[in-house]
């Protein structure tokens, strides 16, 4: 069977008004939230994306219910009466990050848990060590067999853990487990990064009692039960991060309604140094490309409030049009920079280093991992048919197509579909030429 494919004509400036979705990276954390008490849990602006419609259906594998409301979009119900089971398909295996965070809801409701082991994308090696840990110092016995981590535990007991990284999923693993936990629990050098927030938002809203305190400290004192509760999940930084970029790199003019200010304060920054515009305005930032060549940048990628590295993709696109050298440190993943190679042969002039070319601490210092990087700019992009490695290496390559003289394909498009909603009519609101060919139900993931 042929697979799905979008086809881009590149060289148009894409201009017009974008609406951004609510966060994958926040939505998904909340719907597992919800197995954590027996009421209603409803969430707003949930994107219907690949990775929401994996976790509706893992949670519904242990007894959630949920009802999308057909009046408003993006609103759904979620209800967990009872949990039927504790016990999660293999067949999730590889699918998401999300299976390890029903440990803490699951050990809570159940007292055992049995979870698959984890996919995501192909960006290093995502070990689950932090997780485990977290949870074992809260009293959980953990074993890993034949692809699964077998949990359980009568009460879990509040206790100090201290991550080795402000992991975002071990911080969320950690936060789930601790809310209803006897006792209280430290969660020292946090993740902070604003869907974090959201989650601890929403715990708030459901009856948990969160102190989010300085040097990276969350302090969370276990209540008895959690209740239902209503919340609106944050809009995707990330995806309104790729729009920018679309727009401004294509030389065009984009109003990504939805963007916020507060949540991408860093990534601002480095537009302005880089010399692209931007606008604040009563809904959104508007983003142009500014009529004059865009000047080179130093980049290091790092945990909130940093440069996030989901922002590093489509930014290392920008500087292949900027005017000169530009230098990128990742440091969040050691493997972040494998998509490089297509651009590369797109035309874009990247090569990448194992050595640190920053001044950020860095767990990757001679460990001959290929995470740093120097651009070359400007260089025309020619189209090319390209398989997508993963979601925002996808997304990157969107933006050259877009770019790129001539009609590229673009294989592979169910990982950008796992996380941004809509892209192919985003993309076509704006004036791309772009088409969705092949067979329409391949590879088909969104519900
Ligand atoms: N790490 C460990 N051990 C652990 C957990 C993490 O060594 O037990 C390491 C990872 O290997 C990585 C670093 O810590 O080097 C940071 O990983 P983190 O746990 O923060 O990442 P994550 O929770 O798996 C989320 C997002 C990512 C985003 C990162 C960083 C989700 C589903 N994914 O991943 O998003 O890049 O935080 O902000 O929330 C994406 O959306 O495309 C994406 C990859």
């Amino acid at each position: 069977m042929p697979d799905r494919y979008y086809e881009i004509e590149g060289g148009k400036p894409l201009r017009g008004r974008v609406r951004v979705s609510g966060a994958k990276n926040a939505a998904t954390k909340q719907i597992v939230a919800s197995l954590l008490t027996n009421e209603p849990v409803v969430l707003h602006n949930v994107p219907r994306i690949g990775d929401t419609a994996v976790t509706l259906d893992l949670c519904s594998t242990v007894g959630m219910r949920y009802e999308w409301d057909a009046a408003r979009p993006g609103v759904v119900t979620l209800q967990t009466p009872s949990i039927d089971t504790h016990e999660l398909p293999l067949s999730f295996s590889g699918l998401n990050r999300i299976p390890i965070l029903l440990l803490g809801p699951l050990l809570h409701r159940y007292g055992q848990a049995i979870v698959p082991m984890l996919g995501g994308d192909a960006i290093g090696r995502r070990p689950v060590d932090f997780h485990v840990k977290a949870l074992q110092a809260l009293g959980a016995e953990i074993t890993f067999e034949q692809g699964r981590y077998h949990a359980c535990a009568d009460r879990l007991q509040g206790a100090v853990i201290d991550l080795p990284y402000p992991s975002v999923g071990a911080t969320e693993n950690a936060l789930f487990a601790a809310v209803l936990a006897e006792g209280t629990t430290l969660i020292r050098n946090a993740a902070v990064e604003p869907e974090v927030i959201d989650q601890v938002m929403l715990l708030q809203k459901m009856g948990a009692i969160i102190f989010v305190d300085t040097d990276r400290t969350l302090v969370v004192e276990g209540v008895e039960r959690l209740h239902g509760a209503e919340h609106t999940v944050i809009n995707d930084r990330n995806e309104a991060a790729s729009f920018a970029i679309a727009g401004i790199i294509t030389g065009g003019d984009v109003l990504v309604e939805g963007a916020e200010q507060a949540n991408m304060l860093t990534f601002l920054n480095k537009l302005r140094q880089v010399g692209a515009g931007f606008e604040f305005v009563p809904d959104g930032i508007r983003f142009f490309h500014p009529d004059r060549p865009l000047s080179p940048i130093a980049l290091e990628t790092d945990v909130h409030p940093g440069f996030m590295t989901d922002w590093q993709q489509p930014f290392v696109m920008l500087m292949t049009q900027a005017d000169g050298l530009s230098v990128v440190h990742e440091t969040v993943y050691e493997r972040r920079f494998g998509y490089t190679e297509t651009l590369v042969q797109m035309g874009a002039e990247i090569q990448l280093f194992r050595q640190c070319l920053g001044e950020k601490p860095c767990r990757f210092k001679s460990r001959d991992f290929p995470h740093s990087c120097i651009i070359k700019g400007p260089t025309p992009l020619h189209a090319a048919d390209v398989t997508i490695p993963d979601l925002r290496a996808g997304f990157s390559y969107l933006i050259a197509a877009a770019v790129a003289d001539g009609v590229s394909r673009i294989h592979g498009v169910q990982y950008v579909e796992r996380g941004y909603s809509q892209i192919l009519e985003k993309f076509q609101g704006l004036g791309a030429n772009i088409e969705l060919r092949g067979d329409a139900y391949s590879n088909l993931q969104i519900r």
